[in-house]
């Protein structure tokens, strides 16, 4: 059974106040499902199928590539995904619509009360940074393109490592480029997975359940548990 995630100081470290706020993107910032009407216009009534579907797949490509010690770009796994589905559901999948759908997933709208949440928490001071499975080139356009860049003092990528969350080489990204230890940066990530390494590298962890999922039994909770990021600045007063 997990530790229960609560609004406890984290076991294991003093606390020493949050200094920077870390996001994963994708799931957590903006809305993976925020495809599901291009998907829809594509292969009309399997838009849900689709989108679900080819969301984990995406996942599940990046993990396997990095346990066979590969690496190929976010796109990359999200084209290939996108080619598992439509063979899977049995649907025709020519170029025009692979171009249409994979660009779809460089132009996800944020959830809705992210823009908000990001102003208070840039209000408070804080470096807000992300740090995503996604290649230089999709974290670019996905926050270019939705305008939210102003909020954004890092923007990092694994490619330069190349491999994927949740190795925890990854996380180390982020102390390198903020110049911070593990336990100053509160990391918020809706992927339970994500948040699972993220906590065993050291992060303290806020896990964004929006829907009401369940956390993964990897061995870890997360240090806090919220709604959406409308809560994040709570969090933040009361460290
Ligand atoms: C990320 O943004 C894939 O959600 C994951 O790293």
């Amino acid at each position: 059974m997990n530790e229960q995630g609560n609004k406890a100081a984290v076991k294991g470290h003093p606390r020493t106040g949050i200094k920077a706020i870390v996001f994963d993107l994708y799931g957590t910032l903006y809305d993976v499902h925020s495809v599901v009407q291009r998907c829809d216009a594509a292969y009309p009534g399997r838009g849900i199928d689709i989108s679900t579907m080819w969301r984990q797949k995406q996942l599940e490509y990046t993990w396997l590539r990095s346990m066979m010690g590969q690496y190929i770009s976010f796109e990359q796994a999200t084209c290939d995904a996108l080619v598992y589905t439509c063979n899977r559901l049995k649907l025709d999948l020519d170029e025009t619509t692979s171009t249409v759908l994979c660009n779809a997933y460089l132009n996800l709208s944020p959830h809705p009360e992210v823009p908000a949440a990001l102003q208070r928490l840039k209000d408070m001071g804080l470096p807000l940074a992300i740090l995503s499975n996604g290649s230089v080139f999709s974290i670019d356009s996905v926050v270019k393109n939705s305008g939210l860049q102003e909020y954004f003092t890092q923007l990092l990528s694994v490619e330069r490592i190349g491999v994927f969350k949740p190795d925890l080489r990854v996380y180390t990204l982020a102390c390198e480029a903020l110049g911070l230890a593990p336990h100053e940066i509160l990391f918020v990530s809706s992927n339970a997975w994500d948040a699972s390494g993220a906590r065993y590298f050291g992060f303290d962890v806020c896990w964004v359940n929006r829907r009401d999922n369940t956390f993964d039994e990897l061995g870890t909770a997360p240090s806090y548990v919220v709604r959406g990021l409308d809560e994040v600045p709570e969090i933040v007063s009361n460290t």
